[in-house]
């Protein structure tokens, strides 16, 4: 789907996002949300936090679940993924605190295999993701899948590509600061999702969703494997969706 500008397009997407949960709640369910960082994002969350202050969205019968978390990462850290949440969403809208998951950076390396194993089996405990979305790195990872992750790996702790940590350089005040580990959901945890929206913005990203949408299905761009999935969205503006 491609929209006029970035904007318009995260405005739909949080529309898709708050009739979901509307619905939802109408049969007295939980909606299921799989939540991203990252730049692309923010202007959605935006929107869902606009809807809440406007008293036609509630969040109380939300759970979210967020694909990934640098390692090690202090939660209050200011390049923390949970401070990012807090800060774009969470602190803003009416979830309850227990019914937010994001994965743990600050744990002892002996810890985290246990540790990612649980977090599959809360969301499948929840009966699974309604929708995840999803933005896209320029190596084509989906999270912090790197290139050479494969369709059904599940959470775990991951090494980051050279180029994703040269993106984060900045962020981190330089290369050497930005972690070099994280922890994400697998490709076959984001594939599992009943409903999977990715959002690009910017010429900056026409390349890798030109691979991603286009491309043949390969380890090499991870993002390749959601043309597997069958209820894939990739929203877009001109920019990014100049390639195709
Ligand atoms: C990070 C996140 C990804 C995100 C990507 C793109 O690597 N872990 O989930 O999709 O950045 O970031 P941006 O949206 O800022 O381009």
């Amino acid at each position: 789907i491609i929209h006029e500008d970035s904007n318009i397009a995260s405005l739909s997407v949080a529309n898709e996002i708050a009739s979901l949960i509307n619905q939802k709640q109408k049969q007295g369910k939980h909606a299921v949300l799989g939540l991203a960082t990252g730049s692309t994002p923010t202007k959605m969350y935006d929107y869902l936090v606009q809807f809440h202050k406007e008293g036609r969205l509630s969040f109380k019968n939300v759970i979210t679940f967020n694909l990934d978390e640098y390692f090690p990462m202090e939660p209050d850290s200011i390049h923390s993924y949970v401070r990012f949440m807090n800060e774009h969403l969470f602190d803003h809208i009416d979830i309850e605190r227990h019914n937010i998951h994001i994965p743990n950076g600050n744990l002892n390396r002996d810890e985290v295999r246990k540790y990612c194993e649980d977090y599959e089996q809360k969301i499948q405990n929840v009966g699974g993701l309604d929708i995840q979305v999803l933005g896209i790195g320029r190596t084509g990872h989906i999270g912090f899948n790197e290139p050479g992750s494969a369709l059904n790996s599940k959470t775990r702790l991951i090494r980051l590509d050279r180029v994703t940590r040269l993106d984060a350089a900045s962020d981190f005040f330089g290369e050497e600061n930005v972690p070099k580990r994280a922890i994400t959901m697998g490709v076959g945890t984001i594939m599992d999702a009943k409903k999977i929206i990715l959002m690009a913005w910017g010429e900056g990203k026409s390349e890798i969703i030109k691979q991603a949408v286009e491309g043949k299905i390969r380890e090499s761009v991870p993002a390749t494997f959601l043309q597997h999935h069958e209820n894939c969205e990739f929203v877009l503006d001109g920019a990014a969706a100049s390639s195709l």
